[in-house]
This record gives C-alpha cells, sequence and structure tokens, in this order.
C-alpha cells in the first residue's frame, strides 16, 4: 500500500503542504464558523477521494509511472514501474530515492537530464520511442522497447514543482512495425523480381517472333524464286538448300521452346538413361556442325581420348554437344578456331568446346544460363539466337548430375566445360531424373 497517500479523515494530506482551515476548528463555532467547516470538510473528502483513486491506480497499474519532485526524488511510483525496474523492493523505501539508486549510473543520468530539461522548458517529451537501455534488472530478457512521456508536474498555481512520466512496453507493436517494414521489403524484391521476368518474356516474345520470321521471309523467298526458275534450273539446288537451313532452322527453334516449356512445366526432365559412347556421339556432333564451320571458315577440331561407355541419354547429350559447338561458331567471326575435346580425369567424362571468338563478360558468365539472356555484344551484332540454348544445355547436364562451367576472356575466346559423372551401365533401360531447381 501507499502509507503517503491514504490521509486520515481530518489530518492533512502527508504533503504538509497549506491546510490553514485546520487551524481554525474549535475557534470559532456558530453558523459561519459551521459553514466554513463543512465547506473545509468538504473540500478534504475531495481531495482524500483523489488522492485514493491515485493510490489505487497506482497500486495496480502495469504503466510505469513515476513523480519526482525538482531534484528528481521519486514522489510516487506506480506498481509497474517497480515490477519492471525494481522488482522486490518496497514502494514506501524508494520514496525519496533517485534514479541513481536504482539503474546504472549512465541510465539515471540521462534521465535526469531529460527531467531537468523539461523542468527548464516546461515542454514535455512526448512518446519517446527508444531501446531499453537498462537491463539491472532484466534477468537475461532480450532488451525491448519502451514509449516514455515526461511532463512537468505543476502545482494549483501552475509552479513546476517536479516532473512525472509513463513508460509503456511498446516491444510488441515494434516488433510488428519491423515485421511488416520487413514483409513490405520483401515484397518489394518479389515485386521487382516478377516485373523483371515480365520485361524478359515481352523481349522473348520480340526475338522469338524475329527469330520465326527471318527463316520464314527466306524459306518464302526462294520458294518464289523457284518456282520462276523451275526446278531443274541452274540454281534450284542452291535455292533448295536455302528452303532447307531456314526449315531446320524453323523447326530447332520452335523445338528449343517446346523442351523449355516442358522442363518448366514438368519440374523433371525426361532422361532416357542407356549406354552411350561420348566418342562417337562427338563426332556425329561435329559433323553435324561441319558446314556451318565451313561456311564461315572456321577450323573446326576435335580431339578425343577413349572414354569408357555409360549410362547416358545419348539424344540429350547429342543436343547440349550441338549447342555448345552452334555458339561457339556463332559468336567467333570467320577464320577462327573451335575445338571440342573429348577427355577423362578421375571417374568423370570430361567433354570442353572452345573457342577464339568474340568472348563473355566477366559480368555475364553466371547469366548467360538462364533463360532469355544474351549479352550486349550477342545483340547488338545482330547474331541470331533466342537465349535458350544454355538453359536448356544446363538442365540436360544437371539430369546427368553433371556440372558445367564458362571460363572466357573477352574478344579472345571462351571454354564451356562440362564434367559428366560415369554412371555405370546398368540394368534399368530408362527412368527419369529430377531436375535440380
Ligand atoms: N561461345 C560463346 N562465345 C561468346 N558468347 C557466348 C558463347 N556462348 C554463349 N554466349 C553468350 O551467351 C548467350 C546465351 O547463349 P544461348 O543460351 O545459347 O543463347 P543464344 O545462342 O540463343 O543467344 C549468347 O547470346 C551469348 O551472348
Ligand atoms: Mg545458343
Amino acid at each position: 500500500m501507499l502509507p503517503v497517500l491514504t490521509p486520515k479523515a481530518g489530518q492533512p494530506a502527508a504533503t504538509g503542504r497549506g491546510d490553514p482551515g485546520g487551524a481554525m476548528v474549535g475557534t470559532r463555532v456558530g453558523p459561519p464558523a459551521q459553514r466554513e467547516l463543512d465547506a473545509q470538510r468538504e473540500l478534504e473528502a475531495a481531495r482524500e477521494l483523489k488522492l485514493t483513486c491515485m493510490s489505487n491506480l497506482l497500486a495496480t497499474t502495469e504503466a510505469r509511472v513515476y513523480f519526482k519532485d525538482l531534484q528528481s526524488r521519486f514522489l510516487l511510483i506506480s506498481a509497474g514501474w517497480i515490477a519492471a525496474y525494481a522488482p522486490g523492493r518496497d514502494m514506501a523505501e524508494l520514496i525519496g530515492k533517485t534514479d541513481f539508486d536504482v539503474f546504472s549510473d549512465r541510465h539515471a543520468a540521462a534521465a535526469f537530464a531529460d527531467e531537468q530539461q523539461v523542468i527548464r522548458t516546461g515542454e514535455p517529451i512526448v512518446a519517446k520511442v527508444e531501446r531499453e537501455t537498462y537491463d539491472g534488472h532484466a534477468g537475461g530478457r532480450a532488451a525491448g522497447w519502451v514509449s516514455t512521456t515526461k511532463m512537468p508536474l505543476r502545482d494549483a498555481r501552475g509552479h513546476i514543482i517536479g516532473t512525472f512520466g509513463i513508460t509503456r512496453d511498446v516491444t510488441a507493436r515494434i516488433r510488428a512495425e519491423k515485421g511488416m517494414v520487413r514483409q513490405a521489403l520483401k515484397l518489394r524484391a518479389q515485386n521487382e523480381r516478377l516485373r523483371e521476368l515480365d520485361r524478359l518474356k515481352d523481349e522473348f516474345i520480340g526475338l522469338v517472333s524475329h527469330e520465326l520470321r527471318t527463316p520464314l521471309v527466306s524459306v518464302v523467298g526462294y520458294v518464289e524464286l523457284l518456282r520462276d526458275e523451275g526446278t531443274d534450273g541452274p540454281n534450284a539446288d542452291h535455292f533448295i538448300e536455302v528452303i532447307e537451313r531456314g526449315a531446320q532452322r524453323l523447326l530447332r527453334l520452335v523445338g528449343d521452346l517446346l523442351f523449355l516449356s516442358r522442363i518448366q512445366s514438368e519440374k523433371v526432365m525426361a532422361v532416357e538413361f542407356r549406354s552411350a559412347d561420348l566418342v562417337d556421339i562427338c563426332g556425329y556432333a561435329v559433323e553435324e556442325m561441319r558446314p556451318e564451320a565451313q561456311r564461315k571458315h572456321i577450323d573446326l577440331a576435335l580431339t578425343a581420348t577413349a572414354v569408357p561407355c555409360f549410362e547416358a541419354d545419348p539424344t540429350r547429350i547429342a543436343q547440349l554437344l550441338g549447342n555448345l559447338i552452334a555458339n561457339a561458331l556463332k559468336f567467333t567471326p570467320d577464320g577462327g578456331r573451335v575445338e571440342v575435346r573429348l577427355g577423362m580425369e578421375g571417374d568423370e567424362a570430361v567433354l570442353a568446346v572452345a573457342d577464339n571468338g568474340i568472348g563473355i563478360p566477366a559480368a555475364d558468365r553466371e547469366r548467360i544460363f538462364e533463360r532469355f539472356f544474351r549479352t550486349a555484344a550477342a545483340t547488338q551484332q545482330v547474331i541470331p539466337g533466342t537465349g535458350l540454348g544454355l538453359t536448356i544445355t544446363r538442365a540436360i547436364v544437371e539430369a546427368h548430375n553433371g556440372t558445367i562451367s564458362v571460363a572466357s576472356e573477352e574478344g579472345r575466346g571462351s571454354t564451356f566445360t562440362v564434367r559428366l559423372p560415369l554412371r555405370p551401365l546398368a540394368a534399368a533401360d530408362a527412368q527419369l531424373t529430377p531436375r535440380r531447381p
């Protein structure tokens, strides 16, 4: 209980502040004096009621409330204040003490400075939210957040006679707010990613339309030429060749698109594992690209050391090799050199496709494996492509539990290296391998 707050009826309040009426009791008794006495008693009762309300409030509230005099000595404190800062201590014992008897010097000095400022200026400090710096009695609990309001304490005539303050624990609110900010940042980042994807898709649609259009225009044009000249004209063979090349290119593009959309919607790549002979596959892949190499006067060479047959999908391996060789030829100027090397390191087959072409800027070396990504050089030099080849290539490598990496120097060339674990031949002919995300 609060002894200071429960004056006995008829006694002056414990503050001892002016009670001139008390001195008059018993000196003059008469109707006017009686009235004065009654008025005095009423006043007394009203004051006592206020103090009772106040002491009940302070004895029960969880809010941390204190009243201090001009020297920041405690006049009154609430149960919540004691529970938070001086658990187990007696309220009466704390009256007259200061923050220096409770808190660390640093904390007490800061509070004292704030209170002196309130007293000096008469201006309150309102709802100052701060990290709880005091943890003397926290018993290891995580430092929370508090909101503190400090006001000047004024007497009936308006003179400042001290300060009072209310501190509330706002840890939950601040944590929620911080959580919301984090959430908002996360959403914003997600939004950016979606926007970027959207932009890439738009760009991709433009690219695909262009890629479809170019060979189609040439097919249609050469069909017309062929019709004009007749199938036994002197250029007929050449026209047919161009038409076939255009048609093949279209087929490849549509194939890539379908392939990619399938591995993306199914999240697995259908891989048919069977005995694969890498030496053979490399030989075929290089011969398939030879006409294109000749067209560009590129020296296309294959060096292969024997690799034992192992479990792999020969069609997919041929596809990945075709992609890498096609890139090497595409991004190497006329007269360059492209080399396909096959060998073994430990229990891995190592396939490398090296060129001495335009190279890849360091900043792009990770990104070239992303869907639709093409380097600025590829776009600016109008080198045809969709930016899907390496995405597909990597998916194939991963379906074989292998890795792909690239070493490159701008203007000097690139080397793509694929490592495939030599999966021993097994009885099972075909199976599905989950694709890594
Ligand atoms: N051998 C290479 N030399 C230089 N740049 C390359 C090479 N291979 C790939 N790139 C870069 O990586 C990008 C992505 O390759 P890819 O996915 O095969 O798409 P595409 O061949 O349709 O452009 C290419 O556009 C190009 O910028
Ligand atoms: Mg490509």
